[in-house]
């Protein structure tokens, strides 16, 4: 593997190739399932998990990536900080580190947050959601999960939807740069007002027009936590619905927490309605990426 980073902040510095790597060893982790006996990487190592914005998926699948690869971790939530005192996020992981940590898995609002905490500590940094800018883990577990479902390392010649609130997401902008790495075209889909131009790649407003080209459609949820607004024809004209699913055969993906019943209906989004559903396969693959990238990092 060519990437030699200490930090894992975002895919810009990764190539294809570099992102082939982890996902091959992901691959392997769940290849090898519960049979996986780990020579323990990870051992003697706490991993610190600041968490300054609420998460399922991402806090608990580092957990157990963690523990599988015979680490422990600590625990630092927003809430039961002293963030609550006003002490920076520099600050907060600085005093991670200072206690012995082997490394800062970082969520907070701030758009630069991890890049700020690297430039400041001595331990591997991974960004685990960064205000709008960038959530590469989960665009690395999502290669992963595409990568096995289409049976190829890359995903050249696939043309891959993502569907939504693309103005709020972190998401969408480190999805952009992963796919297109691995050979994938990509195509944004939205209302206009939730549909930003700079993003490098083609956009749409016309759903059913796209969903008709592609190979995997992957459904971002509507941030109204980050104030985003929708008419009331959203999930008419955006949501995955019962209807717009009917002749569609590609892959559908969501990152979680889903809007049942807004971006994609509940009979598409339960995962035994569709040998296609890739919902809880993406979580599964959570697990075994973050593995691949705590190995690499720290082990
Ligand atoms: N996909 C994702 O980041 O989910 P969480 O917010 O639950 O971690």
């Amino acid at each position: 593997m060519a990437w030699n980073g200490r930090n894992f902040l975002s895919l810009d510095n990764l190539s294809g190739e570099d992102m082939v790597g982890l996902m091959q060893r992901a691959s392997h982790f769940l290849d090898a399932g519960d049979r996986y006996e780990p020579d323990a990487p990870l051992a003697g190592k706490i991993i610190a998990n600041l968490f300054m914005e609420n998460s399922t998926r991402t806090r608990c699948s580092f957990t157990v990536a963690t523990k599988r690869l015979g680490g422990d971790y600590v625990d630092l939530l927003g809430g039961t900080s002293s963030a609550s005192k006003g002490e920076t996020l520099v600050d907060t992981a600085l005093n991670l580190e200072a206690m012995g940590v082997a490394g800062i898995v970082v969520r907070c609002s701030e758009e630069r947050g991890p890049w700020e905490i690297a430039q400041q500590v001595g331990v591997p940094v991974i960004n685990a959601g960064s205000g709008t800018t960038a959530h590469p883990t989960q665009a690395l577990l999502d290669a992963v999960t595409l990568s096995r479902y289409f049976g190829k390392d890359d995903l050249s010649g696939e043309h891959i939807a993502i569907v939504g609130d693309i103005a709020h997401s972190r998401v969408a902008r480190s999805n952009v740069i992963g796919l297109t790495k691995l050979g994938a075209t990509v195509t944004l889909v939205g209302p206009k007002e939730l549909l930003p131009t700079d993003l490098n790649c083609e956009t749409s407003s016309d759903f059913d027009s796209v969903l008709s080209q592609v190979s995997a459609c992957m459904m971002l949820r509507v941030q109204f936590e980050r104030n985003a607004q929708v008419g009331e024809d959203y999930r008419e004209k955006f949501g995955l619905t019962e209807t717009r699913s009917a002749n569609y055969q590609g892959a559908i993906m969501h990152p979680g927490p889903m809007n049942r019943g807004l971006e994609i209906d509940d009979s598409v989004a339960n995962i035994e309605n569709s040998p296609h559903n890739l919902i809880l396969s993406q979580v599964t693959g959570g697990v075994a990426t973050r593995m691949a990238i705590l190995e690499h990092l720290i082990g």
